[in-house]
Formats: structure tokens, sequence, C-alpha cells
């Protein structure tokens, strides 16, 4: 028997976790309203509907024998109906959970988890918004409780001008919000734990994440943080995991802090504040990492856990430095084509790979590839890092190579 699997989503994360899907022999089905989404033109059976159309999600849940999602703003209500019929992985439960603001924090703060300082703001109460953020304390972060992603519906808030500019704008009367103390990052990591329905669980090397503009810029692994710090990232990542019940995997965001934050549910480490960020039930942007550095990447592991198939312990492949680095839909706008223009390859043999997704539409900030590049040490990785991407955006340095 031919065995399928469902992805709700066929997006970047979609598409590489068919690419190791297939590895098994396996089709692959996929869901998106977007029929220009990058795995639509590779899955061998393509459903393109409104996430809310239940007939059509039922249609293609009776398609596959096993589904996962690479995308979290489904409809937990709708899942929870059409997971009866089929297995999903993770369960509609989890998804529920960390697909919204609200619900993660209160979540977190019930498990004992390590979190930031939080406060929910109801649209209801929106009148008394001012005061209300006000008495939290400033400076922090407003934060849309359900369908943001890449920063977007966040607001800094560092003084009360913003503040007024924020109520004004009327915003906080339309959704649910959260309030979040803003955290003096020293790092931010990412921690993949990946569990089987048989029992298996194991964990990535523990991810060093750089933002730029709130959105995910560098991943360096290892992370520049004492091994007593990671192995307690570590554990809060798998105590979480199993506290959620997540079959597949569940990605961590951490802020590490080395001054001491409001929050008392902050947990120290030898002078490091660990707080979780956020999680992710599924593959993650920093996991793309993986694919050169672990000998198993978080695509393959996920199939694996789809498939039933034994895990392994994730091992990195060398004591080298990996960084990997987004490439945004400006490095396209800056280079005025469709398709990538990638001489300068030449001039970085320490790059050692390029991803681009397939997306016609180049917006700025939009994710539309990736690189990886190797060094021995994290400031060379990261210099790489920057000259080739800047390189890839430069029309002198592209013509002077022609
Ligand atoms: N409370 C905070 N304090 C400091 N920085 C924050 C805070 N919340 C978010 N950020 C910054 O914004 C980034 C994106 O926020 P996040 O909540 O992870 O949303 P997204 O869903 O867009 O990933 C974080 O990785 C971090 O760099
Ligand atoms: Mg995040």
């Amino acid at each position: 028997v031919s065995r399928r699997i469902g992805i709700l989503g066929g997006g970047q994360l979609g598409l590489m976790l068919s690419e190791s899907l297939m590895r098994f022999g396996v089709e692959i089905a996929v869901y998106d309203p977007d029929a220009q989404a990058p795995l639509c033109k590779h899955a061998t059976s393509v459903f393109n509907g409104a996430w809310s159309d239940e007939e059509k999600l039922s249609a293609f849940f009776e398609e596959c024998d096993r589904l996962t999602y690479e995308f979290e703003n489904v409809e937990s209500e709708l899942l929870f109906r059409l997971e009866k019929k089929k297995d999903l992985m993770p369960g509609a439960s989890v998804l529920r959970i960390t697909q919204h603001r609200g619900l993660e924090k209160g979540f977190l703060s019930a498990q004992k988890l390590p979190h930031v300082q939080f406060a929910i703001l109801n649209k209801e109460d929106a009148e008394n918004a001012r005061t209300a953020i006000v008495d939290f304390g400033l400076p922090c972060l407003a934060k849309t409780t359900f369908g943001g992603y890449d920063g977007k519906g966040q607001y800094m808030l560092t003084s009360e001008s913003d503040v007024q500019e924020l109520v004004d704008s009327n915003a906080l009367t339309k959704v649910q919000h959260v309030l979040e103390e803003a955290i003096d990052i020293a790092i931010e990591v990412s921690c993949i734990v990946a569990r089987s329905r048989n029992g298996e669980e194991v964990a990535f090397p523990i991810f060093e994440n750089q933002h730029h503009d709130h959105i995910l810029d560098l991943t360096l692994v290892p992370a520049r943080i004492p091994h007593s710090v990671a192995s307690e990232i570590e554990s809060i990542a798998r105590t979480a995991a199993r506290d959620l019940n997540v079959f597949g995997l569940l990605t961590v965001e951490f802020f590490l802090s080395r001054k001491k934050p409001r929050s008392a549910a902050a947990r120290e480490v030898d002078g490091w504040y660990i707080m979780i960020n956020e999680f992710a039930p599924r593959p993650h942007n920093s996991g793309h990492v993986t694919m050169k550095a672990c000998d198993l990447s978080q695509f393959d592991m996920l199939a694996r856990i789809l498939l039933d198939v034994p895990l392994k312990k994730p091992q990195l492949v060398s004591d080298q430095v990996f960084c990997m680095g987004n490439l945004l839909g400006d490095v396209w706008i800056a280079q005025g084509k469709q398709e990538l223009d990638l001489s300068t390859l030449n001039d970085f043999p320490d790059v050692i790979d390029v991803v681009s997704y397939g997306k016609k539409d180049a917006r700025s900030k939009r994710k539309m590839g990736h690189f990886v590049c190797r060094a021995e040490t994290h400031n060379k990785a990261i210099d790489t890092a920057h000259k080739f991407r800047n390189s890839l955006k430069t029309k002198q340095y592209l013509h002077s190579k022609l």
C-alpha cells in the first residue's frame, strides 16, 4: 500500500519536509489556499481551499493516511473534528495552545515553565488600556494573541506617548492583545524536541538566533552559552514537549538575559535568566541549520515520526561553527530578477548550501530562501554570512564578476 502524508500549509517548511518524506517513498498531499505556494508545484495531490472550508479540509483528510501542519493559523476547532477520523501530528490540542499567545502564556504559568511577565488586554477593556499598560510597566510589548508572525502585530512601547499612539490607533479595540515586559536580551536561542508515538524523545543541539526587525536573520550552532545553561534549556524544552503531549516536533524559543527580569518566573542558572518566549509545534526557521550541521535534519526527524521510523539523537557533523542566514525578498528586489543570481558563490567557498523556495512574488521582508556557511569561529561564520548576503544585493559586485 502506498502511504500518503498530508501537510497543511505549502510553504517552505512543507516543501523541505516533503523532500525528507519522499526519501521514504511516500506520497505527499498538500492543502494551501495559495496555488502558487512552494509545495503546490511538487506534491502528488494538491488541495487549494480556504482554511475555514471544512468540507474541503475534510476531503483532504480523507485522502491522507496521516497529517501534520507547517502553518499555525489553521482554526484548531475544525481540526479537533477532523482529527477524529485521521491522525494529526501534533494533535489539535497542541495547536490550540501554541497558536494563541494568551493560552500559551497561561499554559506556561500553569505548568510552572519559565516565562516573561505578561498580562492579557481584552478588547472589551480597551477604554482603560492606557492605564493598564502604564501600570503594567514600560518598556513593554503589546502583541496580538492570534495570527501574528515575523514580528507582525507587535508594538514596542517605551514611552507614554507610544502607549497613547497605540491606544489612538484603535488596534486594542479590535482584537485581544498580550502585554510582555521588554527583556534585555543577551542571546535568543531555540531548542527543537522530537517525540514519537513509540515513546522516543530526542532534542537537537541548541541554536543561537539573531533577529533583525523582529525577523530571524542568522542562526548559529553551537550557541555561545555555558554548558550548565544549555542543559537547563534542553531540560525545560523536553518538559514543555511532554506537558503539551507533543507527537512530532516542538520548537521552543527562549530569551536569555544577564539582567534580572521583572518576571519572578524566570529560571536562573549561573547568572543567566532563562525564559520561554514562545512555542512552534512544527519545523522552525532556525532549524534549517540542521540540514547541514546535523546528521539528521529537523525535516528528516519529523518524517521519521510521521512514518514510525526509529529516531536517533541528532549529532553535529563537525566541530566547526555553522551559520544559517535567511534570504528575504529584498535580495530579489535588489537584483531585479525572478531567478536568484548566485554567481558570487565562487568567492565564498565556506557557503555550503543555498536554498531558494521558488516563491514568485518578491516582497520586502518575505522569507524567500536561506543559505548555510561554516567557519572555525562564530565571528568568522557571522562575517561570511553578512558578506555573502551583501554580495547578492550589490549590483557592482555581481557585475564585476561577469
Ligand atoms: N518581550 C520581549 N522582549 C524583548 N524582545 C522581544 C520580546 N518579544 C519579542 N521580542 C523580539 O521580537 C522577536 C519576535 O517575537 P516573537 O514573539 O517570537 O514573535 P514571532 O511570532 O513573530 O516570532 C523575538 O524573537 C525577539 O527578538
Ligand atoms: Mg518567534
